[in-house]
């Protein structure tokens, strides 16, 4: 548990009455960050509530998973840099990271490989889901509905008090992601579904099973499986994010695994967060060209124009983001090895990257590239559909939720989610019968 030091907070005021009060808080210090001051007996002791709309300054647990210094742009997942394991590990080596606290040794790489290997496929009656949206329906939609009924087919990984069945709702839900989001992708275009092959990796599977037909061998590149395997990595998990806490508070009522996950696919689903990568193609498209962009900075400093740009700003990074840094990278490397000169789209972003880190608006706000802003360019130029680049952030961020969501269960201290509030609505008044309505 994190260390209570042995210093207190006395917070000195006077309340609304005019009385002298003081609040003694105790303070918990963690390895890194920042210090806190524990609240959870405020009301309790005092009587008073916090208020954090946003939950800008509030930390809602504690963690050992992932650690990000937004001012420095450093994100840690156990304490390797984001860049050390983009550059040197593997998305399955994050994953075991993640889940158990440290890199694998070969035999427990190879253990962890064969046990994701072994559940890839779905249950058969789980296609028939499919066959139930339309073909132009948001392959979003399709994750949040396949992933919650997922619960429906796996009843031996679903109490959550069992190690054993928690072990294996994580396995299935990491391993079987990637089938759901390509059988998506193969649904909207009307082409067969690809089943996993074995002798696959991780993200060569993804490919395969996206690109792929059963008329001929699918001819691999192992540049864009690289690439598509960093990509993972860099995705993989971001601390308290908007959809990692959906999944802690769905789970915090001892909800399924799967239900949770779902939940916090549909969390990811929004522009704001994971939905970003997609409208920053669609940001870029409409944008257009060049000369375009000088409005486009107007608009998006416009308070009045709720047009912001996308792929910009971020709750946590004031500096730049340090996955970006990478993704930028692998953009190059990517459109290099598919024998493109150039990128008008890329181009486009890094034109406007350049004007807006060199306004004064973005500047004094700290608004920087975040995660999202490059990714769509690479997952276009890898000929993947712009309404399957969220889905492919859920597949990514997977193992983080479903990280989040085994170390909260075994936080002994867990306890269900349930903020208070401001309430500034009517006080107690009398009923009103329909014939006094007026
Ligand atoms: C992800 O949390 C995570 O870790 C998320 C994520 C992960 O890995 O899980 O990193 C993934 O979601 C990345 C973010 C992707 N979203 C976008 O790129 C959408 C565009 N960005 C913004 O919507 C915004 O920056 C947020 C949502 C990302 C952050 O919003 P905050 O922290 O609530 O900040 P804010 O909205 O209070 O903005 C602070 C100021 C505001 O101006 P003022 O009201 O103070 O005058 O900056 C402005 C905002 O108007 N601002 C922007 C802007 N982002 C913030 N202005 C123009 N364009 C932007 N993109």
């Amino acid at each position: 548990m994190g260390e209570t030091s042995n210093k207190s907070a006395n917070i000195a005021f006077k309340d609304e009455n005019g009385s002298s009060q003081v609040i003694r808080l105790d303070i918990k210090t963690g390895t890194m960050g920042p210090t806190v001051l524990d609240v959870s007996k405020l009301y309790n002791d005092y009587g008073y509530f916090t208020f954090d709309p946003g939950f800008t300054s509030t930390s809602s647990c504690e963690s050992k998973i992932t650690y990000i210094d937004g001012e420095q742009g450093i994100l840690l997942h156990r304490g390797y840099s984001i860049s050390d394991l983009a550059t040197q590990s593997d998305y399955l080596d994050v994953c075991y990271l993640l889940l158990n606290g440290e890199l694998p040794n070969q035999k427990q790489k190879e253990g962890f490989n064969n046990q994701i290997v072994h559940h890839t496929m779905l249950h058969e009656q789980l296609l028939n889901f499919y066959r139930g949206f339309r073909r132009d329906a948001h392959p979003m939609a399709i994750m949040v509905g396949v992933v919650g009924a997922l619960s429906s087919f796996y009843h031996d990984s679903l109490d959550i008090q069992d190690p054993k069945q928690r072990e294996l709702a994580s396995i299935r839900l990491i391993a079987k992601m990637p089938t759901i989001a390509a059988m998506a992708y193969k649904y909207a275009i009307g082409q067969p579904f690809m089943y996993p092959r074995n002798k696959y990796g991780f993200a060569e599977n993804f490919l395969h099973m996206m690109f792929a037909v059963p008329s001929e061998e699918y001819p691999m590149n192992p540049i864009l499986a690289r690439a598509m395997d960093r990509i993972l990595i860099l995705h993989a998990d971001h601390e308290q994010n908007a959809s990692t806490s959906t999944v802690r508070l769905a789970g915090s009522s001892g909800a399924n695994p799967f239900a949770c996950i779902a939940a916090g696919i549909a969390s990811l689903w929004g522009p704001a967060h994971g939905g970003a990568n997609e409208a920053v193609l669609n940001m870029l498209k409409q944008i257009g060209n060049k000369n375009n962009i000088p409005e486009y900075i107007k608009r998006a400093k416009d308070k009045n124009d709720s047009f912001r740009l996308m792929g910009f700003g971020h709750r946590v990074y004031k500096n730049y983001d340090p996955r970006a840094s990478v993704m930028r990278q692998t953009c190059f490397e990517v459109l290099e090895s598919l024998g493109y000169k150039s990128d008008p789209l890329l181009e486009l972003a890094m034109e406007l990257e350049k004007i807006a880190l060199e306004d004064n608006y973005f500047i004094e706000k700290k608004l920087y590239p975040n995660v999202d802003f490059y990714s769509g360019i690479i997952f276009r130029a890898m000929g993947i559909p712009t309404s399957m680049f969220t889905v492919l952030f859920a597949v990514a961020r997977t193992v983080g939720w479903v990280a989040h969501w085994n170390e909260m269960i075994q936080d002994p201290t867990q306890k269900i989610g349930r903020p208070r509030q401001l309430y500034t609505g009517e006080k107690p008044r009398d009923y009103v019968p329909m014939a006094k309505r007026k």
